[in-house]
């Protein structure tokens, strides 16, 4: 078993998780004061967003040195106390790894655009114009084309996100080689491993309009493996919006030496109208949620491993997106809670996540600091959509949701700093906090720990097979997972009403493993699930 297979990852999005030195935005020295305390929460690793050298064009996703920290976020030496102080805690590090794109801060963009003769130039992606145009269609994430002409040269470049964030040209021999060297000098320092920022792209083939899923992205990652991760006792987590099962058993299989898991978002995207993008809402019908959820764990099997994870920095907070933030926020936060951990896969929690802390609401785009969101305000803007339903969108679905300081108690400021913190703290931080969190034995966060302790303890939820039940029901979410001749039901009513569950399985034999609402005992003959309930048993 390698360790990750059993392990529970907390994601630190670092500007916002801890100040320590009055400045507003989080750093390293403020997340060694807080190891204690993701360490009584039972998690075995840290994937750490960006804390990178960068001008901040994307918060950190725009990198313009890979091996230097961001003054902001302290020094090399607080990054290396970090990497030593979690360890004592038997808390990995795992850094994220930005190599679709870098900033255009960087040396070798600076370098690049110095001409064409430049050897940095083929580092990054250059076009000539098409008829005094970008050279084709291709559009940017964050909006516009992803085509940048640079004067100097005549030439584009490609940027599939901001136009501070030029793409690298992964068809570059030395480029990649480079790469590779970097995350040597990372892995060299003893760190769990690396979260790869849309890795799913670095095989695009930009004249074919092709971006994910290149035709030499599998071979690219061979490569990285066999002169990085080879022999190294570390995880890999890929995130690729465009897996499928089939895909991600390529990235992820044991035999392929590639990655260890892919984030998939399949289950993420079922609020967004087909085809259209994560602005464009629609009501989450929970039979189809249950269905993606369902393909993943049954498809994999062991040609692959699942990630489980129902939130992160660029998407909404989980309780909010997916259960109830105001009258049932407790009992959804645990439910959600329940239901994603007792699946087969690794683990998640967003950082405030474990509370159930909440998504933001803004009144206006001056509060908005997410380039995406104003991005997306001023391109919709301009083509005539309303201002007031941008805004709700943007409250919805926008990425600051995420990026609030944690709250960690009722103190000015939810003790997140003791300045003006780079993003509000939310209203909500007197009664939602970690101080109170801890104090309160029935808190979300002790759902957490439990579901931590178990997975420690229970092979049953690493390795069980799964098996959805019920599957038409559009509010319950059932389902069996059995290992070795044990079977665990898990049951759980996603919804505002009360729900009658008849199942045979179910009798007062079967034994309590986790309830969130101090059910002990339960029936064949018929049981009413309370709003948001869920409860394991084994039979
Ligand atoms: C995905 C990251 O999670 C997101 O925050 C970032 O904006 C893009 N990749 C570009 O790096």
């Amino acid at each position: 078993m390698k360790w990750w297979q059993n392990a529970v990852i907390y994601q630190i999005y670092p500007r916002s998780f801890q100040d320590s030195n009055g400045d507003g935005i989080g750093d390293i020295q403020g997340i060694i004061s807080r190891l204690d305390y993701l360490e009584e929460l039972g998690v075995d690793a840290i994937w750490l967003s960006p804390v990178y050298q960068s001008p901040n064009d994307d918060n950190g996703y725009d990198i313009s040195d890979y091996q230097a920290i961001h003054p902001e976020y302290g020094t090399m030496e607080d990054m290396d106390e970090l990497i030593e102080e979690a360890k004592k805690r038997s808390i990995r590090i795992v850094m994220d790894l930005v190599v679709n794109h870098t900033s255009d801060e960087h040396n070798w963009f600076v370098e690049a655009k110095k001409g064409k003769e430049n050897p940095y130039r083929d580092y990054y992606v250059w076009r000539d114009p098409v008829d005094g145009k970008e050279p084709n269609d291709l559009g940017s994430t964050f909006g516009g084309s992803a085509w940048e002409l640079d004067e100097a040269s005549g030439q584009y470049y490609l940027h599939l996100f901001s136009k501070k964030q030029p793409d690298l040209n992964w068809e570059n021999e030395q480029m990649r080689s480079d790469i590779y060297e970097m995350m040597n000098y990372w892995l060299d320092k003893g760190i769990g491993g690396f979260r790869m920022d849309v890795i799913d792209l670095i095989g695009k083939k930009p004249d074919e309009e092709i971006t994910a899923d290149g035709p030499k992205l599998h071979d690219y990652l061979k490569e990285l493996h066999d002169n990085t991760l080879k022999g190294r006792d570390v995880m890999t987590v890929g995130e690729t919006w465009s897996a499928t099962p089939e895909t991600a058993k390529l990235y992820s299989h044991p035999d392929r030496n590639e990655l260890s898991m892919v984030f998939q978002f399949e289950h993420m995207m079922l609020d967004e109208q087909p085809g259209k993008t994560k602005w464009d809402l629609k009501a989450l019908d929970l039979q189809e949620w249950k269905e993606v959820l369902t393909k993943w764990q049954v498809e994999l099997k062991d040609d692959g491993w699942n990630s489980l994870f129902l939130n992160n920095h660029d998407t909404p907070r989980a309780v909010s997106r997916f259960g109830n933030d105001t009258e049932f926020r407790e009992k959804s936060a645990k439910c959600l809670a329940i239901v994603s951990h007792m699946m087969k896969g690794t683990p998640y929690i967003f950082q405030g996540e474990e509370i159930g802390m909440t998504n933001r609401k803004v009144k206006s785009i001056d509060e908005v600091d997410d380039i995406e969101s104003i991005n997306m305000y001023t391109e919709r803007l301009e083509e005539g959509y309303p201002e007031e339903e941008l805004l709700h969108v943007i409250n919805v679905k926008g990425r600051d949701n995420a990026r609030t300081p944690v709250q960690w108690s009722a103190e000015e400021q939810a003790g997140f700093t003791e300045g003006t913190p780079w993003l509000p703290v939310q209203p909500n931080y007197k009664e939602i906090n970690i101080e109170n969190a801890l104090e309160n034995a029935e808190s979300v966060f002790y759902t957490y720990q439990r579901l931590i302790e178990l997975r420690k303890n229970n092979p049953i939820m690493v390795w069980g097979d799964f098996e959805l039940l019920m599957a038409d029901h559009p509010s319950l979410f059932v389902y069996k997972r059995s290992y070795e001749g044990e079977t665990w039901l898990v049951c759980a009513n996603i919804s505002e009403e009360p729900e009658r569950l008849l199942l045979n399985e179910l009798s007062l034999k079967s034994k309590m493993i986790i309830s969130n609402a101090k059910r002990t005992t339960v029936t064949s003959d018929g049981l009413v699930l309370s709003p948001y309930e869920a409860f394991v048993v084994k039979l």
